[in-house]
């Protein structure tokens, strides 16, 4: 990267304001982003980092200040003119058309094929991306059948094919695995070394550290800091991202529980879709991990315990009465719930407010003869509002504005205020913040303490290491190994994940 003070900037940022509804959420934020460097852009759920994104990729206008983009000012500035000008953005909420296929998603609307033929130049250029970026996925294959991480590889193809200068990843990691977080930093360490410039922005700062030439923070829509990266340390950096010298906390202790007593058990569940044949348990005030590479079907083993996808054989055993055919209705009846993995899909309801998406799971305690009785509802909510900080703390606030973070604390607030015997999370930090997150893990611990059985998937071992008493390894949609988290580390973990890989001794999931 170049520092010289010469350089003509990329991005030019002077004063900008964003306000909705009267409300302002970015206020004077003044910055230089450079070509060729990697820019991080950290800060809390709802600190304005999307925001900002948003205003540099044309889709939401500054009301205040001005944007110069390589010298000139920006202005109109909206999407096509930001792609126009070398600007483009990958969203944090993935924003694919789910019945086109990969090359169709990435080429939209700069697509050069005639009445939906790809032109074989389009193949090649997209085979050209996906070896340039080292992410390999069927041109073909329809994008609502993909698991979400392959999903994001194509926002990230997608923004590849713009040939653009400035490119600004919004959390595009969070479901990516180790190595294919890997393979995006050699992706945007070729983009920098070819003169273009990224904008990273994550909540793993580890990756901030690792990657990034300078950083910016913001905090409630202003910014704190721009930092050259080599001189800050993780901690300085969460540090400026709180505010008043806040540092992050250790994981909640582990409480062991008094007596062993199996709430879950489940034999040989397969699906169809990615269970394959996994026999686990976990106990009364247990937590249980399942770890495995994206792809390995722990997703799909927790679907099938709860129903969510059909089980074609197996056996689920609740606090020791057979279970019979699971839907998710009788799993959540018999106090079995699951916070899934992708909030807007199969969490959320986009169309109808805060409120009412925490209390959704619970109506029937709200109502008396069917009439939902409001003020308790709203009381409820409220509760879980400031609880989990959800921001901004407005009970009739519309869901589809919240910044990510904010809405995967409302998702999983909603469960876990609840008491449920049984609780499968996937992925319930991602996203969040430091502070959220924190919140969430004590949040878990206190449900297993009063002895709910909690089975934990996550892409960060370290998480699973942290709050599980036990894990267990997947692969091909089975269970391969049992560990114990208190005598494991991360680099062990994922040896053995790598040994284990593609041994699933089972025929492969069709
Ligand atoms: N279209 C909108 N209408 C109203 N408010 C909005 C809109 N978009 C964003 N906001 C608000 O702006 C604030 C900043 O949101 P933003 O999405 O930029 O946060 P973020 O830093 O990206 O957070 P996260 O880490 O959770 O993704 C939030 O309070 C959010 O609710
Ligand atoms: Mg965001």
């Amino acid at each position: 990267m170049n520092l010289n003070a010469t350089t003509m900037p990329a991005i030019r940022a002077r004063g900008i304001g964003v306000a909705f509804g009267g409300i302002s959420v970015l206020r004077d934020v003044t910055l230089d982003i450079l070509p060729g460097e990697i820019h991080g852009l950290i800060g809390e759920n709802g600190a304005g980092k999307s925001t900002l994104g948003k205003v540099l990729g044309g889709y939401y206008t500054a009301s205040a200040g001005e944007l110069e983009v390589f010298g000139t000012r920006a202005h109109p500035w909206n999407p096509p003119a930001a792609l126009a000008r070398g600007v483009a953005i990958m969203h944090q909420e993935l924003q694919l058309v789910p019945d086109l296929t990969v090359a169709q998603n990435v080429f939209l609307g700069i697509e050069e094929h005639s009445f939906g033929v790809l032109k074989t130049t389009e193949a090649a250029r997209l085979d050209e991306l996906m070896a340039s970026s080292g992410f390999t996925l069927q041109p073909n294959a329809v994008v609502s059948t993909l698991p979400i991480a392959d999903q994001q590889k194509i926002e990230i193809l997608r923004a590849l094919a713009r040939h653009a200068k400035v490119i600004v990843m919004d959390e595009p990691t969070s479901s990516l695995s180790k190595g294919e977080i890997t393979q995006l930093h050699e992706a945007m360490k070729a983009l920098r070394d070819e003169g273009r410039t990224v904008i990273y922005v994550s909540h793993f700062l580890d990756d901030i550290m690792e990657i990034t030439d300078r950083v910016t923070v913001l905090r409630d829509g202003a910014l704190v800091a721009t930092k050259i990266t080599a001189q800050e340390t993780k901690s300085s950096l969460v540090s400026a991202m709180l505010g008043d010298g806040k540092t992050e906390t250790p994981f909640p202790q582990k409480k062991i529980p008094a007596k062993r007593v199996a709430a879950l058990q489940v034999t040989g569940i397969a699906s169809g879709k990615g269970a394959n044949g996994a026999t686990l348990h976990v106990n009364k005030g247990e937590i249980v991990g399942l770890i495995g590479l994206v792809g390995s079907g722990r997703s799909e083993i927790a679907r099938a315990i709860i129903g969510a996808d059909p089980a074609t054989s197996g056996e689920v055993v609740l606090e020791g009465t057979a279970y019979g055919k699971a839907s998710v209705a009788k799993s959540n009846d018999l106090g079995m719930v699951m916070v899934p993995e992708d909030r807007r899909k199969q969490g959320l309801v986009m169309t109808i407010p805060v409120c009412a998406n925490m209390t959704l799971p619970h109506l029937s305690q709200f109502s008396l003869a069917g009439i939902i009785r409001s003020g308790l509802e709203r009381l409820h909510a409220g509760r879980l509002i400031d609880h989990f900080s959800v921001r901004p703390a407005d009970l009739d606030g519309n869901i589809l504005n919240y910044s990510g973070g904010n809405q995967q604390k409302v998702l999983i607030s909603k469960w876990l205020m609840e008491d449920p015997r049984v609780i499968l999370l996937d992925e319930p930090s991602r996203g969040v913040d430091v502070g959220a997150r924190e919140t969430i893990h004590n949040a878990i611990a206190e449900l297993a303490e009063k002895g709910a059985a909690v089975l934990l998937i996550s892409s960060e071992i370290e998480e699973v290491l942290g709050l599980a008493h036990r894990a267990y390894l997947v692969d091909r949609g089975r269970i391969v190994e049992e560990i114990d988290p208190a005598t494991s580390d991360v680099a062990e973990v994922l040896a053995a994940l790598f040994r284990h890989q593609g041994t699933g001794k089972m025929e492969e999931a069709s």
